[in-house]
């Protein structure tokens, strides 16, 4: 479990994604310092602080690893579903005396984000982090962000969800999970996929179509790490930046490396 409503904990895994988001900021700061507004929006926020699983320890979650940089931002955008969560942010947010500079929102990501872009300048840099637990963000969200000037660092959830809506035998597959996939992928093409692909290689195949339809909405530069997984060696997902400039594509090859059990590659 973790990240679920009653949980406060995260795993390794989570703190290893956070470290991506903390190398990244400082730098995604110097690179767009000329720009006259610019943005950050946590889609999925949590509640800003979790305990790690293993060691018992406070740890930074990814709303307060943005506050820390609340300063140099126009605005800040935290989107989250559960109140209480909402509670627990609106709190740090008042303890880092940054109320006035960020905006915090209850609900679904998919259907605040139209909002919150629509208080933003076309032409100003926006980061956005989409770190749900599951399947949750629609493509059509992925299609209205990409009309800004938006980096996105996106969880793609392979083996946590996706994998779990495509049994062996396709006939065995459920509606519900059809419609998921549909609204996860903005299309039907995975279901070619699934059904003429041998099972070794479905993951590359949909990988492949998810960073394909990124490119052509924009997204020309792409890194993709390698598969996340639990401490018990469970595959999870991976963690996918996209963007639409090379100087944010050097900075993530940078954090990558950094990282350094990650690969990249551009589209
Ligand atoms: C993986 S956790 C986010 C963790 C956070 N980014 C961090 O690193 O501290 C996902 C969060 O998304 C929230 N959530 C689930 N569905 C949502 C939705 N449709 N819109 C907004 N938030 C949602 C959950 O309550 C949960 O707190």
């Amino acid at each position: 479990m973790g990240y679920g409503s009653k949980e406060n904990t995260i795993g390794q895994w989570s703190i290893d994604k956070l470290a991506f988001l903390e190398r990244y900021i400082p730098n995604y700061l110097l690179a767009t310092k000329k720009a006259l507004e610019r943005y950050y929006i946590d889609a999925f926020a949590g509640r800003g602080e979790w305990i790690h699983r293993q060691t018992g320890e406070k740890v930074a979650g990814s709303a307060s690893i943005v506050l820390r940089y609340a300063k140099e931002f126009t605005k800040i955008h935290l989107c989250e579903l559960e109140e209480d969560r909402v509670e627990d942010l609106r709190r740090l947010v008042a303890e880092n005396g940054a109320s006035d500079k960020v905006a915090i929102h209850q609900g679904d990501a998919n259907r605040l984000l139209p909002f919150i872009m629509k208080s933003i300048h076309r032409s100003a840099p926006t980061f956005v982090f989409l770190d749900p637990s599951g399947d949750h963000i629609h493509w059509s969200t992925i299609q209205t962000l990409s009309k800004w000037k938006t980096e996105l660092f996106i969880l793609y959830p392979y083996n946590m969800t996706l994998i779990r809506y495509l049994p062996r035998d396709p006939e065995k597959q459920e509606p519900f999970k059809k419609e998921r996939l549909n609204l996860f992928f903005g299309t039907d093409e995975w279901e070619y996929i699934y059904r003429n692909t041998p099972r070794r290689y479905l993951h590359f195949e949909l990988l492949d179509l998810y960073t394909r339809r990124l490119k052509e909405l924009g997204y020309q530069y792409c890194n993709i790490s390698k598969c996340f997984k639990s401490t018990t060696g469970q595959k999870l997902y991976y963690m996918i930046w996209v963007g639409k400039h090379k100087a944010g594509k050097d900075i993530m090859n940078w954090v990558y490396k950094q990282q350094s059990n990650q690969l990249s590659f551009d589209l």
